[in-house]
């Protein structure tokens, strides 16, 4: 699947250029700190991008940076950041892109569904449950792609693309079997993205986002 999708339209060079960032390189690309240039860039976008419609949310960079500073701490975490200059006259790199990853079991997922032990007995849970059918059975190793967003100025120019598909080889070669991801059913771009990535939508709802549902790759 990786391998049909480099050969599609894949721009090697352009995640060459790209930033990786695990718990591993860390200390290398954000000095091992959360206040360096290159975190504060990706909070301020991280803000920018999901104030748009359909995601109307509204994060403070305390909260972005403490789920950051959770992931790269807690989990196996991919974080994949593109840079770039939106004219010659921005002397400046900004990030264009950005997307992450990170390991779950059926419990996390779960819990950023927003089900705990006695809502996922309900009908919404037994119906997220079927919708999520067996994608947990024979022990898979899974990712939940939770972020990916092009600042609006480098949007169309196949960022958003490229770095997904740089991440999904970066998990598969992870050991990653399966890829899940959340999207709202408004997010026209979204979805037509992930669509030829090849993920397919589960139609599991979440229970908090009701226009939100569950898509699901296999690596
Ligand atoms: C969705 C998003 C990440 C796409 O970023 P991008 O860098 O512009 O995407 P790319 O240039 O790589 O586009 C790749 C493909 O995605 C699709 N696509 C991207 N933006 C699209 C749009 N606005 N409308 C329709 N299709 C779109 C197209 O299929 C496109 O390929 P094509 O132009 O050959 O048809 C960007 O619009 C964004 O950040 N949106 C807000 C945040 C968001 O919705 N993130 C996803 C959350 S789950």
């Amino acid at each position: 699947m990786i391998d049909k999708l480099i050969a599609q339209d894949f721009n090697e060079e352009v995640v060459k250029s790209t930033i990786m960032v695990t718990k591993d390189t860390f200390v290398d690309t954000f000095g091992g700190n959360l206040d360096s240039w290159l975190t504060k860039k990706l909070v301020d976008t991280y803000i920018e991008i999901w104030k748009e419609d359909p995601w109307n949310e509204n994060w403070k960079s305390k909260d972005v940076q403490m789920l950051l500073n959770d992931l790269l701490n807690t989990r196996d975490f991919v974080l994949l950041l593109q840079l770039g200059t939106a004219s010659y006259n921005d002397a400046q790199n900004q990030i264009a892109s950005f997307t992450w990853a990170y390991y779950v079991n059926k419990n996390d997922l779960l819990k950023i569904a927003g089900f705990d032990s006695d809502t996922i007995y309900g009908e919404s849970g037994r119906g997220f449950m079927t919708a999520l059918g067996n994608i947990f059975n024979n022990d898979p190793k899974v990712a939940y792609l939770a972020e990916l967003g092009t600042k609006r100025e480098f949007r169309h120019n196949y960022n958003a693309w490229n770095l997904s598909v740089g991440l999904l080889s970066i998990l598969q070669k992870r050991g990653y079997n399966k890829v899940v991801l959340r999207t709202d059913v408004r997010a026209v771009g979204a979805k037509r993205l992930y669509k030829k990535l090849g993920f397919v939508d589960l139609g599991a709802k979440d229970a908090v986002h009701q226009n939100r549902t569950y898509w699901m790759l296999e690596i």
